[in-house]
């Protein structure tokens, strides 16, 4: 069962939000237009604004569905009590894992950042709701949305470290948050080199300006 639990993470992680809906809707694959990357940033950049939004959402909602399957195995007895937040951590790196290498995209897929969040989200929820702020506030000042993302993956693990109101008590959860930030620097190798050679494209939340 917990093999079961696995694979559908592992499924709804793959399922590529951006391509179909991309593809169904609109008849354009996302990952012809713009950076190439099927996710809601390159959504809204080639799609618009509702399109951004569904996938965002989809893709938010993949990582929070596929954290909590370890909800019903804990309560059906496959999973215990005290191995419940190991569990989720698992169940959402393997989701990140498919939204980054999709069964449905021949092993390749997208940057992880919204599923990320999901996951974030179904571990813990205020958290998640400071790393959306620092996100924000990031890209206020800085207007690269991959910037925002990497230093938002950076905060989940260092907040639940060291701040005493959401210190955890689980220590593999800071050192597999970590490990996500790594994974999320790592997707993000070519937006890194494209914003030291100040190619990067920015976005602006507040004024309709394109660079
Ligand atoms: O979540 C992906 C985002 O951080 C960057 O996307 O399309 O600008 O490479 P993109």
């Amino acid at each position: 069962m917990i093999v079961a639990g696995f694979l559908l993470a592992f499924l709804l992680g793959s399922i590529p939000t951006a391509v179909w809906l991309g593809r169904a809707l609109y008849g354009i694959d996302v990952r012809e237009h713009g950076s190439g990357n099927p996710g809601a940033t390159n959504t809204f950049r080639v799609l618009g604004k509702r399109a951004g939004i569904i996938v965002m959402l989809v893709d938010i909602v993949k990582g929070l569905l596929a954290t909590s399957i370890a909800i019903p195995l804990m309560n059906l007895g496959f999973i215990s009590e005290n191995n419940l937040i190991i569990f989720k951590i698992l169940f959402g790196i393997v989701a990140v894992s498919g939204h980054i290498f999709s069964v449905f995209l021949n092993f390749r897929g997208g940057k992880g950042v919204a599923t990320l969040l999901g996951m974030m989200i179904a571990i813990d929820y205020e958290v998640a709701l400071i790393c959306i702020a620092i996100f924000i506030l990031t890209l206020l000042l800085f207007k690269y949305v991959s910037l925002s993302s990497i230093i938002s993956a950076l905060a989940f693990p260092t907040i639940l470290w060291v701040v005493p109101r959401f210190k955890t008590s689980e220590p593999l959860l800071v050192i597999f948050g970590f490990f996500l930030f790594i994974v999320i620097v790592w997707t993000h190798h070519k937006n890194i080199r494209r914003i030291i050679d100040g190619e990067e494209r920015k976005t602006y939340l507040l004024k309709s300006r394109k660079d």
